[in-house]
């Protein structure tokens, strides 16, 4: 099996199939997805297609995508349970387009396929504010604002003016406002109405100049002042301290970052468990509502750090489940049900998985 994906990964045809963009197109029969997710899960994909321009993903279209089909980014949010039988389409749109530097504010247009924390280094870089303290998150600049990746206070939804998508269905092109992008926690129209059925291609962000830092988030300000002055760069190497201490380098051991959502309950039921739990962390949400902190209740429930077979949780990060090597998506799928069952019995609380389990 190894030697057959070998050989169809590396003298497969890389199909041409639009004459101005020659090359450019590329489409794998029996595709190994190991590279494309961050859990090192050896699944294979029937097809693997990956195009570089919006019309190259138009040509794709109009050529038929076989059913089903699934839109990858990084694969940091992935967890394949077996072979993917269908088609997996990943974008490597790249760049950064300045649409707008003015003394306000900075518009950018920037490709889906890019590396999240290669273009968030960029703005930083030329001292833009606004991204920093999404620093070091895994994954690609579409996948994030499919997710509204969020850390440290800041989610992405605030910072992005549109998406431009396109349809698998027809091929039209569609593009969404922030306010059409219904952003809440972790959730976008993306993830609702429109699951699978758009490609993002493009996400144009504004980062305002002279924005507010946001340092309230556990030790985060204490860092930046032990780095000296208040700036971008400064707010980048503090969250990549705070990230390096407690979350897996991705690189080294398989994980998806947070497996579940923070739960998000009513504030009588909010009252009710820290009248029980006087310690248990609780904040409040914009809507009258409390999030209660997935990490706390999973250690609660005697699982930090646990290790069944090839899986565990992260020995500094409760929330986060490991694959300490080996490990099958349906073993790491039985680790955070059993994970999931016990903080049900003891809380009475429903874990949602922020991982999105691929069939
Ligand atoms: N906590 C524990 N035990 C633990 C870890 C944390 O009790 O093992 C408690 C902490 O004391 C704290 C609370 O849980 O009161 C929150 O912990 P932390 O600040 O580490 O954040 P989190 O809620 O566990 C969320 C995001 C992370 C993001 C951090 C920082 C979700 C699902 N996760 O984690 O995002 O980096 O906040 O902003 O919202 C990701 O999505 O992959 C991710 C890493």
């Amino acid at each position: 099996m190894l030697a057959r994906l070998f050989f169809l990964r590396y003298f497969c045809k890389i199909y041409d199939t639009d004459n101005k963009h020659r090359n450019m197109i590329k489409k794998y029969p029996f595709y190994s997805l190991l590279s494309h997710n961050t859990f090192g899960i050896d699944a294979t994909a029937a097809q693997f297609i990956e195009f570089q321009s919006e019309s190259e993903l138009t040509e794709i279209i109009r050529e038929g995508v076989t059913h089903p089909y699934l839109v990858i980014g990084g694969g940091s949010n992935l967890l394949f349970m077996n072979d993917y039988e269908g088609t997996v389409l990943h974008s490597a749109i790249c760049g950064v387009e300045v649409l707008t530097d003015n003394e306000h504010e900075v518009l950018l247009r920037v490709g889906s396929g890019m590396i999240w924390d290669d273009f968030v280094a960029y703005t930083v870089e030329q001292g833009w504010q606004g991204l920093e303290n999404l620093s070091m998150i895994p994954g690609e600049v579409g996948a994030a604002a499919v997710q509204n990746i969020g850390a440290y206070g800041v989610e992405v939804g605030e910072f992005i003016a549109h998406v431009d998508t396109i349809s698998i269905a027809d091929g039209s092109s569609r593009r969404f406002s922030q306010q059409e992008c219904d952003y809440a926690y972790r959730n976008s129209i993306f993830k609702t109405v429109e699951k699978n059925k758009r490609v993002v291609t493009y996400v144009t962000f504004r980062l305002r100049k002279n924005a507010e830092y946001r340092l309230d988030y556990g030790n985060l300000r204490s860092k930046v002042e032990e780095k000296g002055a208040l700036c971008p760069m400064n707010v980048r190497m503090a969250v990549k301290e705070i990230r390096a201490a407690k979350l897996p380098d991705v690189s080294q051991l398989g994980s998806a970052g947070s497996f579940f959502m923070n739960p998000v309950v009513s504030s009588e039921y909010a009252r009710k468990m820290a009248r029980h739990y006087p310690q248990m962390p609780q904040y409040a949400t914009d809507d009258g509502k409390v999030k209660i902190s997935a990490a706390w209740l999973i250690e609660q429930c005697g699982w930090k750090g646990k290790r069944v077979g090839n899986v565990g949780t992260y020995e500094h990060q409760a929330l986060v489940i490991v694959n300490y090597g080996g490990a099958t998506g349906r073993e790491i799928a039985a680790f955070a049900k059993a994970v999931c069952d016990s903080v049900k019995e003891k809380f009475d609380v429903m874990l949602v998985p922020e991982v999105n389990m691929v069939e």
